[in-house]
């Protein structure tokens, strides 16, 4: 999908549809005069109430060249904002392309046109042409694309183009995002997943390393191999690094670390089959670090900034670990596996060990960890968890300004009492209540006290029912948060 920026009035634009934004208390105003008068008639018979993304549509309208003109809404124009924007345009994105829609083209006038706005419909564009159908293939499953969108403002100018460019940069990013999410387990392996990394790598400039089970039991990380162990698939544990061309001034050294477990079937503490099939997206937060990284090449923040993605499957074999196993972490702390299906927490333990070892001076995860986020926080909010409230605050108006739904769940050191184990230094499980905090709290003492957040996505990278804007699937979430923070450090 290409995406254009461009002068042409909304009467003079030739396109499949012409996009425009209605709000409750103003309508468009660069349109034709029979399109306007077409547009009250709409409101008076109360079939367009212009709230947020409601849709009418006119074919061949009068005093303009589109095709179709196609209104959305927008709610109180008070109340716009970036996030409604992005949602805008993936709604329109997602009207169109199955009516065989190829070209569309946004009116943004007024106070609209702004950097901030083109930047989230841009954004907002590319996800929602995001399809997860990639292995279907039946030919008119695919056939209905959209080629372009313009954007058409008063007036061009760079920073506007350059908006439109960081627009679709982050979108392309969270696409590429879900669509690793997405793969099957039997398509995507640990293996897969490094070898993704090494032609991202490759393609966007970027230092690659991979860690291999050979590497990893040198350096004496029994947490990560522990887990790896049931499976054929040999584990990796890959590094992706950004180095800023300019020295920095600080010292600052972010890391941003993702849960890659390509496939959970819990291990011997097995899940129950009903609904398993959606553990291939149990390497979200990976696919969200390898995302974000995509995008951090291109944006070039100032700082250095390194993904670690330690990738394994965790499967049920002879040669899988039991529950009672203990198992030495890269840190040298002792960890009883009573569940082994609290795998995620295991191999996060060691790559955090090692970001840290490796000069990591702020670390931020993202796994899908936990699901009971999902029975706290419901499919709506990320939960935060943090040993540094300085850094909190910082993915937290990150988050925000990404428009990625956050919250902070507590940290007491009395939860602790809950992760005590009577043979090795740490349990892997902290019982029945507060299984988020406590899978958190677990992580805790791996990150050697350098300050650092944990994003538990498990409740919000999938999306169990599509929405206006965005397929059902992976959401590709926390990429944009991480992409503002490293850009605003
Ligand atoms: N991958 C799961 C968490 C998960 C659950 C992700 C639902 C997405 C949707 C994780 O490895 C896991 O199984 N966690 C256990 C922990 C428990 C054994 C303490 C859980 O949440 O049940
Ligand atoms: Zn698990
Ligand atoms: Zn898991």
């Amino acid at each position: 999908m290409e995406l254009i920026l461009s002068a042409t009035p909304a009467t003079e634009i030739e396109a499949g549809a012409l996009v425009v934004i209605g709000f409750e208390d103003q309508d468009p105003l660069f349109l034709s005069e029979e399109a306007l008068a077409w547009l009250k008639a709409t409101r008076e018979s109360g079939e367009f109430d212009a709230k947020p993304l409601s849709t009418v549509l006119w074919h061949r309208p009068a005093g303009l060249k589109a095709q179709r003109l196609l209104v959305i809404g927008a709610g109180p124009k008070a109340k716009c904002d970036t996030a409604l924007m992005r949602r805008i345009a993936g709604a329109a994105v997602r009207a169109l392309k199955p009516k065989g829609v190829a070209e569309l083209a946004f009116r943004v006038e007024g106070d609209l046109a702004s950097e901030a706005i083109i930047e989230a419909l841009a954004e907002g564009a590319v996800l929602g042409d995001f399809e997860p159908n990639k292995h279907q293939t039946d030919p008119k499953k695919h056939e209905k694309r959209i080629e372009n969108v313009r954007f058409s403002v008063p007036e061009e100018s760079i920073p506007l183009v350059e908006a439109l460019r960081r627009g679709r940069t982050v979108g392309e990013a969270q696409n590429y995002t879900r669509a690793l999410a997405n793969e099957p387990a039997n398509l995507l392996t640990p293996q897969k997943m490094a070898e993704e990394a090494k032609a991202l790598a490759a393609g966007f400039g970027l230092e690659c390393e991979i860690l291999d089970e050979d590497r990893m039991r040198q350096l004496g990380m029994g947490a990560l191999l522990g887990v790896a162990q049931g499976s054929a698939e040999r584990p990796a544990l890959i590094v992706l690094k950004y180095v800023p061309a300019e020295k920095p001034a600080s010292e600052d050294h972010l890391a941003l670390v993702g849960k890659g477990v390509t496939f959970d079937t819990g291990g011997v503490s097995i899940k129950p089959s009903d609904g398993m099939e959606k553990m291939k997206y149990d390497m979200s937060g990976a696919a969200a670090v390898l995302g974000a990284m995509r995008a951090l090449a291109q944006l070039k923040p100032r700082i250095p900034v390194t993904a670690y993605a330690p990738c394994v499957e965790n499967m049920v074999s002879s040669r899988a670990q039991r529950p009672g196993d203990i198992v030495t972490s890269y840190l040298g702390k002792t960890i009883e596996v009573l569940n082994t299906d609290a795998e995620g927490r295991l191999i996060l333990a060691d790559a955090l060990t090692y970001a840290v070892r490796q000069g990591a001076t702020h670390l931020v995860d993202a796994a899908t960890l936990t699901g009971a986020i999902a029975v706290a926080l419901a499919h709506l909010r990320v939960g935060v968890f943090s040993n540094n409230e300085e850094l909190q605050a910082r993915v937290l108006k990150a988050s925000e300004a990404a428009g990625e739904r956050m919250w902070a769940l507590p940290m007491d050191e009395e939860y602790n009492e809950l992760l005590k184990s009577a043979f090795a230094d740490l349990a892997n499980i902290g019982g029945r209540y507060g299984g988020a905090i406590t899978a958190a709290k677990f992580l805790e003492p791996f990150v050697d006290g350098k300050p650092w957040v944990h994003l538990d996505i498990a409740g919000t990278a999938w999306l169990d029912e599509g929405k206006p804007f965005l397929a059902k699937g992976p959401t590709g979430v926390p990429v944009r948060s991480f992409v503002r923070l490293a850009m605003e450090w």
